[in-house]
């Protein structure tokens, strides 16, 4: 019997060295020491923790938090009779801790981390610019990154946070936070702007490290029966269906600038969708509703199947596998006309 070489899982998200690219999102499932350590230890290269930001308002709008599940039909699923595919339908608010306890909380977690070789990452979610950058320099104290999510989809429902969709706000907002600060800066930006990865080129050059992408977008489900929408309000959604969407705009940010670094969010529910990512040129990939689904075990799942789905595709190291499907990824204009179009949907289904 021939042993197979393990892959090298090692990915660089910026000056920042990961032992692999699977990252748990900033969610609830990162919001507390032990939630933040168990992500560490089922074998994540990083944890983005929970946001923050200044604002009381948004720690108190944690308070009417709300979480729906939705199947594929579109039917809601009771949390305990869940299968781990779901839809996830939600409004949510940000950590409620002062952010002295929450720094000493960062700190422990980023010690335990280092001892496995992973990162703990500190998250805001903006609502003003200033205070956003001196809660990021006293974070940078105990964390080895900060993340900045200028893109909350509860950003257009919600004064509290804020969703910046212009490139000009992106590049302030990135400007004033990158300003003395010592560690790499990540910024997550929103699905929902004409287009994401202009968003990601200004970030870039306003002198973010990374860029994250892309953000939940915003949800709205009626029940049939009772006419009143789950939730009773709009809310924001995420589901392994928005897969495509992501990939498509990490991999038009990447082909347009193939050394700004890219971390992929929002739809990979496992390993084969961390590949996924990465041959569409992200360097890391963030998940939340997994983590949320199915508890930090997934991440430890991710990594063993993305290691058997790179090692299948005769990859040695994540890293040759980040951006391969740019190159094979034609023009409209450069596909030779064919003389009469496949028209696949005549065709009988089987069975
Ligand atoms: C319940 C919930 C809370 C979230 N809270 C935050 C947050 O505080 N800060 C943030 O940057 N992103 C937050 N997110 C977004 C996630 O980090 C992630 O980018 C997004 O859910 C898409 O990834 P997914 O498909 O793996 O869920 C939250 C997502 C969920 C589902």
């Amino acid at each position: 019997m021939t042993s197979v070489d393990p892959v090298d899982l090692a990915t660089e998200v910026g000056p920042l060295r990961l032992k692999n690219p699977v990252m748990a999102a900033s969610c609830e499932a990162t919001m507390t020491e032990r939630d933040i350590v168990a992500c560490l230890d089922a074998g994540a290269g990083a944890v983005v923790a929970k946001s923050v930001n200044e604002s009381e308002a948004a720690a108190r709008q944690l308070n009417i938090a709300e979480y729906v599940l939705l199947d594929g039909a579109g039917d809601q699923v009771d949390w305990p009779d869940r299968v781990g595919d779901e839809t996830l339908l939600c409004r949510s608010g940000l950590a409620q801790s002062s952010l002295d306890d929450w720094l000493a909380m960062l700190e422990r977690a980023g010690r335990h981390a280092r001892g496995l070789d992973a990162h703990v990452i500190g998250s805001i979610t903006v609502a003003e610019p200033g205070p956003a950058a001196q809660i990021a320099r006293r974070m940078a104290e105990v964390v080895s990154a900060v993340e900045l999510n200028v893109g909350a989809p509860h950003g257009r429902e919600a004064a509290a946070v804020r969703q910046l969709t212009g490139p000009d706000m992106v590049a302030e907002y990135t400007r004033v936070v990158r300003a003395g600060l010592d560690v790499p800066l990540i910024v997550k930006l929103p699905a929902q702007a004409d287009s994401p990865a202009e968003l990601a080129h200004a970030a870039r050059r306003a002198g973010a490290d990374a860029v994250a992408m892309i953000g939940r977008f915003n949800g709205f489900w009626p029940d049939v029966r009772t006419g009143a929408p789950l939730l009773g309000s709009w809310g924001a959604v995420g589901s392994g269906a928005m897969l495509p969407t992501s990939l498509y705009w990490v991999s038009k940010t990447v082909a347009a600038d193939p050394d700004l670094s890219v971390v992929g969010t929002n739809g990979a529910r496992s390993g084969t969708d961390v590949a996924r990512f990465l041959l569409s040129g992200a360097r890391a990939v963030e998940l939340a509703t997994a983590v949320m689904l199915r508890g930090p075990a997934v991440l430890g799942e991710c990594v063993r199947e993305l290691a058997a789905v790179l090692a299948d595709a005769g990859h040695r190291r994540a890293a040759d596998a980040i951006g391969v499907a740019l190159a094979k990824a034609a023009r409209y204009a450069d596909i030779p006309e064919r003389e009469r179009p496949a028209q696949p949907w005549r065709v009988p289904p089987r069975g």
